[in-house]
């Protein structure tokens, strides 16, 4: 069974990849689809991106397809980043940059209200073109300093409640049992085990669009492909 998962981010794809070992879905990132398409995100919260993305991918694949959106939420700064975790510091800013103008923004806060949390939302799409929420949450604190060399984004400052050091620290393995999208990938699953017989039995139905838009000569190996129409 084939996954698209409507994201570039490698440090995602191979996460969800890795999450879904075993199960007998083979999950492709948009890069390795071999699609130029940007989808739009351009909601104010992270239900209405990750259902954006979803959809605006799943009528380009016409397969099972998952987006996500997903940030971070310091209490200190009123919930910032949140939806604008990506885009932080500027479009064209990088991690570290991101990672700095977070810390310099809390450097007089303290350690024991430096609380946040990292939210995942994902959406999945059915051949049918059915969508469907999924929730996953991680508390924890910001660090004074990144620490760390794994992992992507903010994990460099990330500790999860419980532990010492950050996700940066901690590793992938680590971070996968716990993370946000964990706890929402885990959530996708369950419902994939109620929905199919895994692995590998559901027949591809229709296509998102409809029967008119199913099927074609696909430009990506094992997915129908219909033109794209971006419509959120
Ligand atoms: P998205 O790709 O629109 O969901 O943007 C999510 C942004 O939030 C990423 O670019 C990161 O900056 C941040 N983010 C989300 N999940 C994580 C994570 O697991 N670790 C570190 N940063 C994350």
């Amino acid at each position: 069974m084939k996954l698209l998962f409507a994201s570039r981010n490698t440090g995602k794809v191979t996460e969800v990849a890795q999450l879904l070992e075993g199960t007998g879905w083979r999950v492709m990132g948009l890069s390795a689809a071999g699609t130029e398409v940007e989808l739009v995100e351009s909601g104010m919260t992270f239900e209405d991106n990750a259902r954006m993305k979803a959809r605006q991918a799943a009528r380009i694949f016409n397969d099972w397809t998952l987006a996500d959106d997903s940030g971070l939420e310091v209490d200190a700064l009123g919930g910032e980043p949140g939806v604008f975790s990506a885009r932080y510091a500027g479009p064209k800013a990088g991690d570290a940059d991101r990672v700095r103008l977070l810390l310099d923004k809390l450097i007089a806060v303290p350690g024991e209200k430096r609380t946040a949390r990292f939210r995942c939302v994902m959406c999945l799409v059915d051949p049918a073109g059915e969508d469907r929420l999924f929730e996953g949450k991680v508390e924890g604190t910001i660090s004074h300093h990144p620490r760390g060399t794994s992992g992507f984004g903010y994990d460099p400052v990330f500790i999860p409640k419980g532990e010492a050091r950050t996700f940066a620290e901690l590793g992938l393995d680590h971070k996968n049992r716990i993370s946000h999208r964990a706890v929402a990938v885990r959530a996708v699953v369950a419902h994939l085990r109620t929905k199919v017989s895994m692995p590998g039995s559901a027949k591809p139905a229709p296509g998102p669009g409809g029967p008119g838009r199913s099927g074609g000569t696909s430009g990506f190996p094992g997915f129908g492909y219909s033109p794209p129409d971006l419509r959120p």
